[in-house]
């Protein structure tokens, strides 16, 4: 069967854009068509400082997040990252087969480096490397992630075809990006150009897992927007950003399309449009918060899970680093 594999980087608490750029879809290719693994990528936080005690805790709430939204421990494989200690042995494989130059151009690298990349980590530079040893320690064949990660599978597939090709081999998977539905990038609510994240520096702009009501209702009544009422149709919504995101994000939640919600309302203001959003996504992420928020009480429990997908991670990912080791002719 194909093999599912998608991560997330415990830096931060977790956002809707996660959510639905990521977890939500997840927990939809749960079932038969696919195996799944789904991971909390401790090492890929440390790329940028972390306080200890920040990333226990952010592990935890990502583990957390995850099982609240549906993420089934005994259908998925769910762990985190470091306690598998082959991801980092592949990576470094990894880092022998990419070049400088094709790390040179990874996007998301200039944009965290920001304009003085001589002083970002090492890790930060080799971080697409280490998303590929994610990925290939488990033959993973999908990928679900949003937008801003379409670049990093892709190198992803530069990696497995130069092992392939440079040790005669036919090992590695052409593994394919899953970016599909209306909220494959949630834009920032202060800002319909730059896209919502853990760490942007207002927390106006992003709507937390872990929300109350109050203020999920309050930041949507509060995100920007222009004057004009909901047009006629999706194309109406072309040079307006921030309008579009939040039909995009109503159509996510509601498990319907953007031309649907349109259609629904078309002609309505803001003040009728942002009450409606924020009530739909009071209702459905009030049951996720109150389930993390239960789940978080109890620690052990989700460190238990967690060593407990570890193991049977480890059971998938050690033949194929032992059988890459032999491939490469690291002697045992
Ligand atoms: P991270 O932790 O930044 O984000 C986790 C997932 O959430 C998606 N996402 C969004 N989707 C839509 N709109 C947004 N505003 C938004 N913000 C985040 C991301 O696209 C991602 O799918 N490098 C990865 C983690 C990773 C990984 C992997 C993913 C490490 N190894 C292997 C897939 C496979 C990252 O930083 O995601």
């Amino acid at each position: 069967t194909p093999r599912v594999f998608s991560g997330i980087k415990p830096s931060g608490g977790l956002t809707l854009g996660n959510y639905l750029g990521a977890i939500k879809r997840w927990c939809d290719m749960q079932g038969p068509a696919f195996e799944t693994v789904f991971c909390v990528v401790d090492l890929h936080a440390i790329t940028v400082w972390q306080d200890p005690a920040d990333l226990r805790a952010g592990t935890r709430e990502i583990a957390a997040g995850m099982l609240a939204s549906g993420i089934d421990p005994t259908r998925s494989v769910l762990f985190n990252q470091s306690q598998v200690h082959e991801h980092a042995e592949l990576a470094w494989i990894f880092n022998c087969v990419a070049r400088v130059g094709w790390m040179n151009r990874m996007t998301q690298f200039k944009d965290k480096a920001g304009s003085n990349a001589e002083k970002a980590s090492l890790g930060l530079y080799a971080y697409p490397s280490l998303m590929a040893a994610d990925i290939l320690l488990y033959h993973g064949t999908h990928v679900p992630v949003g937008e801003d990660q379409k670049q990093h599978v892709e190198l992803t597939r530069d990696i497995a075809a130069k092992f392939n090709h440079d040790y005669k081999v036919d090992f590695f998977p052409m593994t394919e990006p899953v970016i599909e539905g209306p909220a494959t990038r949630v834009m920032n609510l202060r800002d319909g150009t730059k896209k919502m994240s853990k760490s942007g520096e207002s927390d106006m702009e992003r709507i937390n897992m872990l929300d109350d009501a109050d203020t999920i209702a309050k930041k949507f009544k509060k995100a920007r927007t222009d004057p004009a009422p909901l047009p006629e149709t999706l194309d109406g919504l072309k040079d307006r950003p921030e309008a579009r995101n939040l039909v995009d994000i109503f159509a996510a939640l509601s498990d319907s399309t953007p031309d649907k919600v349109i259609a629904e309302y078309s002609g309505a203001g803001w003040g009728q449009f942002k009450p409606a959003l924020a009530d739909l996504a009071v209702d459905k992420l009030a049951p996720i918060s109150t389930e993390m928020r239960r789940l978080l009480d109890d620690p052990a429990e989700i460190d238990r899970i967690l060593r407990d997908g570890a193991e049977k991670a480890r059971a998938i990912a050690a033949p194929i680093l032992a059988k890459t080791y032999e491939i490469v002719g690291l002697l045992r």
